[in-house]
């Protein structure tokens, strides 16, 4: 199997802290990475070119060759993916979308937020997914949290843990 920096060269998902991401993301997620995990990652990237992004999904479909990974988007995606991925438009804030698409797929493993960055969407989106999500809850580039608030928020959330600069890792797992 290859290393997630070796696919990430290759990949290249738009995280903005790259290297100290992706250090983090194997040590939570290396002893997984062969299950039957379904995945969401929020912001697929490129904004409103539809051909533009998927960087993020093609890393997480290599790294985790057995799971189900769901992209969603504000803007409509139109990239070629591998059998298991799926690109979703919608908003992160549409609690609706979000409810359905829990049940659809009996909920995820693992919740990447990477959309907006603004604090009161973040927070939604959380709130909508947290009972829906059952081993991490992670958010992304906190320092562009577009309000105060975010980090305080989440500061409160149990679980949380805020070791790894800009990120946010909620474990639900011993919850
Ligand atoms: C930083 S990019 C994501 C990069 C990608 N995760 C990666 O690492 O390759 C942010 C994406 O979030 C999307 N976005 C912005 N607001 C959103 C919202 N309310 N709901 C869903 N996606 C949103 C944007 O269209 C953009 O494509």
């Amino acid at each position: 199997m290859k290393s997630i920096k070796e696919i990430a060269k290759t990949t290249k998902p738009v995280k903005q802290y790259l290297k100290t991401f992706i250090t983090r993301y194997d040590e939570l997620f290396r002893g997984i990475r062969d299950k039957q995990i379904t995945l969401l990652e929020i912001g697929v990237g490129g904004y409103k070119n539809p051909e533009k992004g998927g960087g993020s999904l093609l890393m997480w479909s290599e790294y985790f060759p057995n799971a189900t990974i769901i992209g969603l988007d504000i803007n409509e995606k139109k990239i070629n993916m591998p059998s298991n991925v799926t690109i979703l438009r919608g908003s992160q804030v549409d609690t609706n979308l979000l409810n359905e698409l829990s049940i659809k797929y009996g909920g995820f493993d693992i919740v990447i937020d990477d959309g907006s960055h603004i604090t009161h969407n973040t927070i939604t989106t959380f709130e909508a997914l947290q009972h829906h999500t059952r081993l991490f809850y992670i958010i992304e580039d906190l320092h562009m949290a577009k309000a105060y608030g975010t980090k305080e928020y989440f500061n409160d959330v149990e679980g949380s843990d805020f070791s790894t600069e800009h990120l946010c890792v909620i474990s639900k797992s011993n919850q």
